[in-house]
């Protein structure tokens, strides 16, 4: 079973589809975390981000060294799961997420990574572009206010330095692209269910989509 969550940043996406993969058992697809590693390898190898040919020949000499555990995130043996999610890769991951040739690499590695497994696969192009026949796709959001606070949060925590102001302007830049993109938009697909997480605890975030999912189960 596939199992697709996309939603716009912030949303509480990533670590709601982790939970439930963990819960149901299946392999858990971070698809944010694959273009924040052809992002993070661009910059480490000295790439111009702005260069889409040289970006997307990152993309695919990396691929095969990409493992994603679930957890965490290697790149060849390095542990990029806390670099790949600073302000500097969130800002400059649109440069991966706009080039058609970066997405058609990774849109490829996922489908591999999901074949004959089970799986909850979460971004924003899962249940429209990389796995349109998913048995259950849920479009999750929230408000702009919670998620840019969830996110503000979330990188105070984790020692950066930023405003609550930039983090929503950020937010507000990469909803803007997120949903403008020629190739991989981010658009609620017409047979997701849509779900708002404003006001739940992650728990009970989790607990809905398990029921989301069981009901779905019954259906097909
Ligand atoms: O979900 P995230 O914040 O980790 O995503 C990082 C960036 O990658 C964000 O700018 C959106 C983009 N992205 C995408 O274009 N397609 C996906 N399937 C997942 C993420």
């Amino acid at each position: 079973m596939i199992v697709t969550i996309d939603g716009p940043a912030g949303a509480g996406k990533s670590s709601a589809a982790r939970a439930l993969a963990q819960r149901l058992g299946f392999r858990f697809l971070d698809t944010g975390a694959m273009y924040r590693a052809v992002t993070y390898a661009a910059l480490k190898r000295g790439e111009d981000l702005e260069d889409t040919r040289a970006i997307a020949r990152v993309a695919r000499e990396i691929s095969p060294e990409l493992v994603l555990t679930g957890d965490s995130v290697l790149l060849a043996d390095e542990d990029i799961t806390r670099a790949i999610r600073t302000f500097e890769i969130t800002t400059a991951t649109r440069h991966a997420a706009d080039c058609p040739e970066v997405r058609s690499t990774l849109v490829d590695l996922q489908r591999q990574l999901a074949d004959g497994l089970d799986v909850v696969a979460e971004g924003r192009d899962q249940s429209t572009v990389v796995f349109p026949h998913a048995e259950c796709k849920i479009f999750l959001t929230a408000s702009e206010e919670v998620r840019a606070e969830r996110r503000y949060l979330d990188m105070v925590n984790r020692g950066e330095h930023v405003s609550r102001d930039e983090v929503l302007e950020k937010q507000r830049e990469r909803d803007d692209r997120d949903s403008s993109r020629p190739v991989g938009a981010l658009t609620k697909a017409t047979d997701a269910i849509e779900f708002c997480t404003d006001g739940l605890e992650p728990d009970e975030v989790v607990e809905r989509l398990m029921e989301i999912v069981a009901d779905r189960r019954k259906a097909v």
